[in-house]
């Protein structure tokens, strides 16, 4: 689910917060043009769900504003708080039905806080009293959680629902989470709360990816019959898709160190998604976090990747992502190289129904079929010509003056150094330098 950050300003300083490292730089609040962005962008993407965070959301000046604009484009609005909003902000939710505002409320232990915050918390909570979509967000960050209060302040105020986080690492910052290796000393905690909190008919959600050897095959069942964990939903990330106040958007907090990108290269969230998805290929399914993970049956069966995606990045210190980059730079066309069909690619012809021609990367078994019209090209690509040399041979020079009718009328529109880029990009060309 993306979410729009209104603000990188906070009033609190929890401990495990994934957002700490953007809210010590520039503070900044969305201006209200990159608002009506982001609403074009998710109602495009249709995405009706305006999802607002932070920092805290609601210290955002014309929070109020924009909440009304995000209603009145049809939208629902989530919150997702730590309560310690203004009295202004409780008579807008009181107008509000239930069905268009949900709330995620991030409460901490109440030695958490100075003076006179505990006191705003429990009087914003107390106007929500019984309100229907209201959901607790409970984060485990040390290995003895304190966490009866949340349980009191559920049932206290008639809030049906707890979200449980194991706190994420944050890569390349400092946050409060528990290593990876010590994750299944909380699971007593786990087995506790969760037993405590269906006793007062709250049901608890495990957010986030949960290595599933934390529980035994009793536990992770009880677990999974009750809802708490889901095969779907905790064992992989996905982008999630954090918008910043200046349009950077990255795919979560936790991995904002490294790939970020600006919500205008992307038409559709799912644009964002993939390019995200493909990004975190590197590692997801490729680097595990604990050395028993290869031989895993949870993660043969059910795909875990061992945890938040954090813990296998930072093992390998993020050499994966690196080297990425530096790939990407020898795939980035420039046209003065000269080019080379790549050292692993053969050529297939097939002839029925029609001609048609495959080029294969026999190392990556990748496949890209060829414009017949192209076919001719091919002997040309020999590292000896760059592409204005090549599109020259093709239209005239060497290979010949019909073939400029015939690429004119066949290939219609379609650049040569089109083909050419996407060729280089999917590993059936090579650049050469002059
Ligand atoms: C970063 S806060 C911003 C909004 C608001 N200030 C609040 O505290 O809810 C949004 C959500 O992130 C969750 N969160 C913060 N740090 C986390 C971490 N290290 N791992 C998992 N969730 C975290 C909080 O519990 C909260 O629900
Ligand atoms: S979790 Fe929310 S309230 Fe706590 S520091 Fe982070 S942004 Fe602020
Ligand atoms: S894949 Fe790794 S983290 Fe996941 S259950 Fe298996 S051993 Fe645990």
């Amino acid at each position: 689910m993306p979410n729009v950050l209104l603000t990188t300003r906070c009033n609190l300083s929890c401990k495990y917060c994934f957002a700490q490292e953007k809210l010590t730089g520039k503070r900044m609040h969305m201006p209200m043009e990159n608002v009506h962005e982001v609403i074009e962008f998710l109602k495009r993407s249709e995405y009706p769900i305006f999802r607002v965070m932070g920092g805290e959301p609601t210290l955002h000046p014309n929070f109020i504003e924009i909440i009304h604009l995000a209603l009145a484009e049809g939208m629902r609005v989530d919150v997702l708080s730590n309560a310690t909003w203004s009295e202004s902000c409780s008579d807008l939710f009181s107008r509000i039905s239930p069905t268009r505002l949900l709330f995620l409320l991030n409460i901490d232990h109440p030695d958490n806080y100075a003076a006179g915050i505990w006191e705003q918390i429990q009087s914003n909570l107390e106007k929500l009293k019984g309100r229907q979509g209201v959901t607790l967000s409970f984060n485990v960050f040390e290995k003895q959680p304190r966490s009866d209060y949340i349980l009191e302040i559920a049932k206290r105020y008639g809030f049906d629902n707890i979200r449980l986080s194991l706190s994420l690492p944050v890569y390349k910052a400092e946050n409060a989470f528990l290593p990876i290796e010590e994750l299944h000393e909380v699971t007593p905690f786990v087995m506790d709360f969760v037993e405590k909190a269906e006793s007062l008919r709250i049901s608890v959600q495990f957010d986030n990816a949960v290595p599933l050897c934390i529980f035994t095959e009793e536990q992770a069942g009880k677990l999974l019959l009750h809802g708490v964990l889901d095969l779907k939903r905790n064992l992989r990330c996905e982008p999630i898709i954090d918008i910043s106040p200046d349009l950077t958007i990255f795919s979560c907090f936790c991995l904002s160190q490294l790939a970020n990108r600006n919500l205008n290269e992307f038409k559709t969230l799912e644009e964002a998604k993939k390019f995200f998805v493909q990004v975190w290929s590197v590692y997801q399914d490729a680097v595990y976090p604990l050395e028993k993970c290869h031989d895993c049956f949870y993660r043969e069966k059910w795909g875990c990747q061992g945890g938040c995606l954090t813990y296998a990045i930072s093992k390998d210190n993020g050499q994966r992502y690196e080297q990425l980059q530096t790939d990407a730079e020898d795939i980035v066309f420039k046209s003065e190289n000269n080019l080379a069909l790549a050292d692993d690619v053969i050529l297939m012809r097939y002839d029925v129904p029609s001609e048609t021609y495959i080029l294969r990367n026999t190392a990556t078994g990748v496949e890209f079929e060829l414009n017949h019209n192209l076919q001719p090209i091919l002997p040309f690509l020999d590292g000896t010509r760059n592409n204005d040399e090549l599109v020259q041979c093709f239209v005239g020079g060497e290979y010949g003056a019909s073939s400029l009718q015939n690429f004119m009328h066949n290939v219609a529109a379609e650049s040569l150094s089109s083909v050419f880029s996407e060729m280089l990009q999917q590993g059936f060309l090579k650049q050469v330098a002059r």
